[in-house]
């Protein structure tokens, strides 16, 4: 069913990066056989995210790190500043080059990461997949090395016009940063012939710009994008994070980082539904998509309902069968907002840790609860 879902999706991809979407086809195909026969074991991951830095510096309103609700902005310094150093993070890479999943770059802001052009160059010697989401503030600077570094996708967080992005993100003059950054790329970009990097725009959805989505339209037009997203917001309520502590216990894990995004959507579904509607009619040169792609009866139940449970989709989570999530303290987790360790890559390499017992048992136990209770708004669900 998810797979349906998406399909749109998918064939977007297909028509820009044909090899690459057919690789994730197959590898999504062997991570359904392990789900159901591994055993708790799963293949090599389709996709490793390295969380390079905590540190932002932004303060979206709505984020979960650093937002009016986040969780890192809470944390000791120390924890802010840990980082794993350009070698660790190559070392990583030369332990996964052999099956060559897709690398993400995430943070907190990942372009602070001091080296992190020297990574993606890294990774583009080791011929991956490497797609970096960024909120765009140091593109203007790094254009040139950006798009020389070989970088494939390049996921931009753009949340409305000029005057509302940077209400929302606390900046005035990022807006206009970003654009003259993205015309820099597209300028270097056409000088070398170059498809690459792609321009994704990611819009989160939220009480802020749910009205006005429609400027996204332009702003996608002017940064001559070649796909907009828009996410829907990620919120929990305080009876889900409850919940979520009678499994935290079974797993002696904390799932606290969710308190983040503890926080009413205020969100009208009607109006939220006619632009949907408005906005899919339009054609452009650049692919339009809502994730998760819901209809209206999802969209209120998603939104309004506290018990809300995605019983149009699969039900079932796969994502620790597909992808690694590897934290600035070495850890790799099967989940952003879970202190659940597979292992820590300072003292084993990564595909002892991808299977290693802690891994196995956690997808044990995920498969005979097909999902936990925070599970229910993360978008991962939704993917697969
Ligand atoms: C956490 S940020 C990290 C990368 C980078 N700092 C950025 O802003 O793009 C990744 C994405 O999550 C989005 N985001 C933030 N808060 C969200 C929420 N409550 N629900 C859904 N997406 C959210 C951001 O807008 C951004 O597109
Ligand atoms: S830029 Fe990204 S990480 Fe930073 S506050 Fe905004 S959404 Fe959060």
């Amino acid at each position: 069913m998810t797979l349906f879902r998406n399909f749109n999706r998918f064939f977007n991809k297909f028509l820009r990066q044909p090899g690459y979407a057919l690789s994730v086809g197959f590898k999504r195909l062997r991570a359904f056989f392990y789900y159901y026969f591994g055993k708790g074991k799963s293949s090599y991951p389709e996709a490793v995210t390295l969380f390079l830095t905590h540190k932002c510096n932004l303060r979206c309103k709505m984020c979960g790190q650093w937002g009016e609700s986040g969780v890192t902005k809470k944390q000791s310094i120390q924890f802010i500043k840990e980082e794993l150093s350009l070698q660790q993070l190559q070392s990583i890479i030369d332990d996964v080059s052999t099956f060559k999943p897709n690398i993400t770059l995430f943070g907190g802001e990942p372009l602070i990461y001091p080296h992190c052009i020297d990574l993606i160059k890294y990774i583009k010697q080791k011929k991956m997949h490497c797609l970096i989401i960024t909120n765009g503030f140091l593109l203007e600077e790094l254009a040139q090395d950006i798009v020389e570094s070989g970088l494939d996708e390049l996921n931009v967080s753009l949340d409305g016009n000029a005057a509302l992005h940077n209400e929302i993100r606390g900046m005035s003059g990022l807006f206009e940063k970003i654009m003259q950054g993205l015309k820099r790329i597209n300028i270097l970009k056409a000088e070398r012939k170059s498809r690459t990097p792609f321009i994704n725009l990611q819009c989160t959805i939220t009480k802020y710009n749910y009205r006005y989505l429609e400027q996204l339209l332009d702003v996608a037009n002017e940064a001559r994008a070649n796909s907009l997203t828009f996410h829907n917001l990620i919120f929990i309520t305080p009876e889900i994070l409850n919940r979520q502590k009678e499994f935290d216990k079974v797993l002696s894990c904390s799932s606290s980082d969710w308190q983040g995004f503890a926080f009413e959507p205020e969100i009208d579904v009607e109006i939220l539904h006619q632009k949907m509607k408005d906005i899919l009619k339009t054609k452009h040169n650049f692919s339009i998509d809502f994730y998760p792609n819901f209809s209206y009866a999802e969209l209120k139940d998603y939104y309004g309902n506290p018990y809300y449970h995605p019983r149009q989709y699969s039900g079932r989570c796969l994502s620790p069968w597909i992808v690694a999530y590897v934290f600035p303290d070495g850890h790799v987790r099967p989940c952003l907002n879970s202190t659940y360790s597979f292992g820590n890559v300072k003292e084993a390499n990564f595909m002892k840790i991808w299977n290693s017992q802690e891994a196995i048992r956690f997808r044990k136990i995920l498969k005979e609860n097909k999902i936990f209770p925070a599970c229910v708004r993360c978008t991962e669900l939704y993917r697969y």
